[in-house]
């Protein structure tokens, strides 16, 4: 069975008190539990981790190794700073969707950087928590893709 990481870093547990003028009242509890329903549709396994600290962000990257099959990662603020984070989705060589409630593009100038866009696959953002259901279903479709080469080859 296809196994998804659904991955959140800083201030995301924070979510529904947080600006929701930018980011809406759903929590992240709200949106984890859509995850799990829309896996269950989807006939996927999915596990949620969210953390405010890089390492362990880092270290639940190198984890999925073996474990999952892709990963949907809003990584907050981190997007913007962290050659680690980049790096730890290059060494696990999982498929990433990068995932971000608010259109990142249309805000600050700052936010338009995004070292992890360099090691994803897409990004999906904008969509405020449905965002998480897209990207999900955009990464079955990726990792079915992927499959039907490797049948081809
Ligand atoms: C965010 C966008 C980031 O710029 C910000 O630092 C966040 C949330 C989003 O989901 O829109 O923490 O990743």
């Amino acid at each position: 069975m296809t196994s998804l990481l659904i991955l959140n870093g800083p201030n995301l547990n924070l979510l529904g008190q947080r600006q929701p003028e930018v980011y809406g009242h759903t929590t992240l509890a709200e949106i984890e539990d859509t995850c799990r329903q829309v896996a269950e549709d989807l006939g996927a396994r999915v596990d949620c981790v969210q953390s405010n600290h890089e390492g362990v962000l880092i270290d639940a990257i190198h984890a999925a190794r073996g474990l999952h099959d892709g990963i949907i990662l809003n990584a907050g603020a981190y997007t913007h700073t962290s050659i680690a984070l980049m790096d730890a989705i290059s060494s696990a060589e999982i498929p990433m969707i990068e995932l971000h409630l608010s259109n990142i593009h249309a805000r600050e100038e700052f936010r338009r950087k995004s070292y992890i866009a360099r090691v994803a696959v897409g990004q999906i953002c904008g969509f405020g928590p449905e965002g998480y259901p897209l990207a999900m279903r955009a990464m079955m479709v990726h990792l079915a893709k992927i499959s039907e080469n490797q049948h081809d080859a």
